[in-house]
């Protein structure tokens, strides 16, 4: 079965066993409205989680909730480190911060990646990156001879240095779910190239559930992957940023760079 039908037939049944989707859903009638993660709504016991949950200072380290929630999700994702972030458009700006500590650096990331699509520029605007745009076929995959084609082979001054590759899975675009062997190759080249690596994960969970494997298998070849609470879990908002803890440690000064 297809994904987006798999999807769709979990979000009806989810739909019909949730009276509060029902009643806020504006038109809901026979189908589930998947325009956005947001159309659904946070189920009872989500909010009493939220407004019981115990609260502190995380500039402090002081939010024994928001420390144990980085903590778990660290370890789920199979990574040193995580930061608590808004929304997923943050996670990957930061993301994209991480990876160029030079001005005009170079991205390399899919023609229809949500971060080039959606993220109003802000991988140019704020973390000054040039990115460079791979052509995406059908089954999500970037086209490997052009991403390597795309890398510099020699260090000059004349050229814009490439220092990282930024993946998705689902694709933004259709919700392609990629085959682990694809991201497996493109850590290959990366790590032939020296280059970072970044896994935009907003649905990772749907990934990782129509592959059959573990989230942190999913998120293995990141350095960092961003996945999103707000997706299809029946949270109101927050993503997540992992990776290695001196990223996570330097993520959190970005973050509070960008208001967070
Ligand atoms: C693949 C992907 N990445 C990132 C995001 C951004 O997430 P947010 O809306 O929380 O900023 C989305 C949002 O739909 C997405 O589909």
């Amino acid at each position: 079965m297809s994904l987006p039908r798999r999807l769709y037939q979990t979000a009806a049944k989810q739909a019909k066993n949730t009276p509060q989707f029902i009643s806020t859903a504006t038109h809901f009638t026979d189908y589930a409205d998947l325009r956005s993660d947001t159309v659904t709504q946070p189920c009872a016991k989500m909010r009493d989680a939220a407004a019981n949950a115990v609260l502190g200072d995380d500039t402090f380290g002081d939010c024994p909730t928001t420390n144990k929630f980085e903590s778990d999700m660290a370890a789920l994702l199979g990574k040193e480190a995580a930061v608590l972030t808004p929304t997923g458009t943050q996670a990957n700006l930061i993301a994209m911060m991480l990876m160029a500590p030079f001005l005009g650096s170079s991205v390399l990331l899919s023609e229809k990646s949500h971060i080039l699509d959606v993220e109003k520029g802000g991988i140019s605007a704020l973390a000054r990156i040039v990115p460079k745009s791979i052509p995406m076929a059908e089954n999500g995959e970037m086209d490997l001879v052009a991403l390597e084609g795309a890398i510099p082979k020699y260090d000059k001054l004349n050229v814009v240095p490439v220092v990282g590759i930024a993946m998705e899975t689902p694709t933004y675009e259709m919700g392609r779910v990629v085959k682990p062997e694809y991201l497996d190759k493109i850590a290959k080249l990366a790590k032939k190239y020296k280059l970072r690596t970044h896994i935009d994960g907003a649905r990772l969970w749907n990934a990782a559930s129509y592959l059959e494997i573990d989230l942190k298998d999913a998120a293995a070849q990141g350095d960092t992957v961003s996945v999103c609470m707000s997706k299809g879990l029946g949270c109101p908002a927050g993503s997540i940023l992992a990776g290695s803890e001196k990223d996570i440690r330097q993520a959190r000064e970005f973050r509070k760079m960008l208001g967070g």
